[in-house]
């Protein structure tokens, strides 16, 4: 079978991240030809794609799976737009997903509908001979490119110079992150996490180490070290455009941990104003939000937690109950349709999908699938094999603790 090589990953910029706000009723699916208007960079796709309707694409894509069977499997994550998840054999949060392409080894092609680090990771858990494809290449994450690889690496050496005889540092780094710094923490005793595990992960560093690097999300780092009862003061951010990150030498020896300066351009939308709007509204709301907000909407808030938490606590509520979420449209427009007898809406009143999430369309989907029944495998994520071995044992560390 043919492998066509992947393309480089494009880091997404902040103005992309805007690019699809708009209006509730201007989000459904259109064409891929309509939606390639938007500003930002779409992977080209063969023109026959771009005017199917979304009933062309539909039979399409469920001809393919129908013929390509079990050797496919389709992951998706909880942020993927309707027009999408509706295909995927398993949705999820990023750790629920790791966890399922690592348990599927009959399926030859893991095509996974998400990001490129979901993707990446997917791979380093799967079998050898598994096959893992993101259909949109172009789908990163602005927060795991906040973090790239030169950059970590100068801090890390600028870290040991300055810790080296002060009890060292030990990496963590949330799943939000290319595939080197997951390699990086498994060389150097550090451990992976995801926003569902994200304590467990740091209790877990800190009976082996007394300084952690938490990379690339800060507000997650920061959220989670509170509720591990560490205190503002033990924490410092390091900004990779300063030397040692802004820090004096003295500052970074009395912190607990580092926070690498990266966020999330969607969560970090969301804002106290708006949670006391919603209680002005509604006085028996619920707040609930991602760990990805900044701390004062998570200490706003009622409850916070990852995607699947979320869906969780939201599907099992009582009838009747009210919820303002914090976290993508694309999760919350689902949730409320599922539970038509709950309140639910998003914290923010513009409607921003994430639109890394938001580039998988289905005529991409359609396209990968259409060439695994040709015989081609196009935009296959691979991780080299050095990285591979070290990521995989920070991942393992990761399974082990939850
Ligand atoms: P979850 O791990 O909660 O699915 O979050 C992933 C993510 O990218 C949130 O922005
Ligand atoms: Fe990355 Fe934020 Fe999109 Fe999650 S929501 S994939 S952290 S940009």
């Amino acid at each position: 079978m043919a492998t066509r090589t992947k393309e480089p990953v494009i880091p997404v910029t902040e103005i992309e991240h805007s690019a699809f706000c708009r209006t509730e009723d201007e989000l459904p699916s259109k064409s891929l030809a309509e939606e390639s208007k938007v500003n930002i960079r779409w992977q080209r796709i063969p023109t026959e794609y771009l005017h199917l309707s979304a009933d062309e694409l539909d039979a399409r894509i469920h001809e393919a799976r129908e013929r390509l069977g079990d050797r496919v499997t389709v992951l998706g994550h909880h942020y993927q737009r309707e027009e999408v998840i509706k295909y995927a054999d398993f949705q999820g949060d990023s750790y629920l997903l790791s966890k399922n392409a690592a348990s599927r080894p009959e399926a030859d092609y893991i095509v996974f509908c998400g990001v490129h680090f979901m993707a990446e990771t997917a791979c380093i858990l799967c079998a050898p001979h598994q096959k893992v494809i993101l259909p949109n290449i172009t789908a990163g994450c602005s927060m795991a490119d906040m973090a790239p690889m030169d950059d970590v690496m100068d801090a890390w050496d600028d870290m040991q110079d300055v810790l080296g005889n002060h009890g060292g540092i030990l990496p963590v780094a949330y799943m939000n992150t290319i595939a080197g710094l997951k390699s990086l923490c498994g060389r150097h005793g550090g451990i992976i996490c995801t926003s569902s595990n994200a304590p467990a992960a740091l209790k877990w560093a800190y009976e082996r180490g007394e300084r952690v690097l938490f990379l690339p999300d800060q507000h997650l780092g920061r959220n989670t070290g509170l509720k591990l009862g560490l205190s503002l003061d033990d924490m410092v951010v390091w900004n990779p455009f300063k030397p040692l990150g802004g820090n004096t030498p003295e500052k970074l020896r009395k912190a607990k941990m580092v926070l690498w300066q990266g966020h999330c351009s969607v969560h970090t939308r969301f804002t106290v104003k708006q949670i006391e709007t919603a209680r002005e509204r509604y006085p028996d709301i619920k707040v609930i939000a991602h760990p990805e907000c900044v701390m004062e909407v998570v200490q706003a808030a009622d409850m916070n937690g990852s995607t699947e938490f979320i869906r969780k606590t939201i599907n099992e509520a009582p009838a009747g109950s009210k919820w303002a979420v914090g976290t993508e449209i694309s999760l919350v427009n689902r949730l409320a349709k599922q539970n038509p007898d709950k309140t639910i809406f998003c914290l923010d009143p513009v409607v921003c999908p994430c639109s890394t999430m938001y580039r998988i369309h289905p005529a991409y989907l359609s396209w990968v699938l259409d060439g695994l029944l040709e015989g081609e495998v196009v935009n296959r994520i691979t991780v080299d094999d050095e990285t591979q071995r070290y990521s995989r044992i920070a991942l393992e560390r990761m399974l082990e603790v939850v």
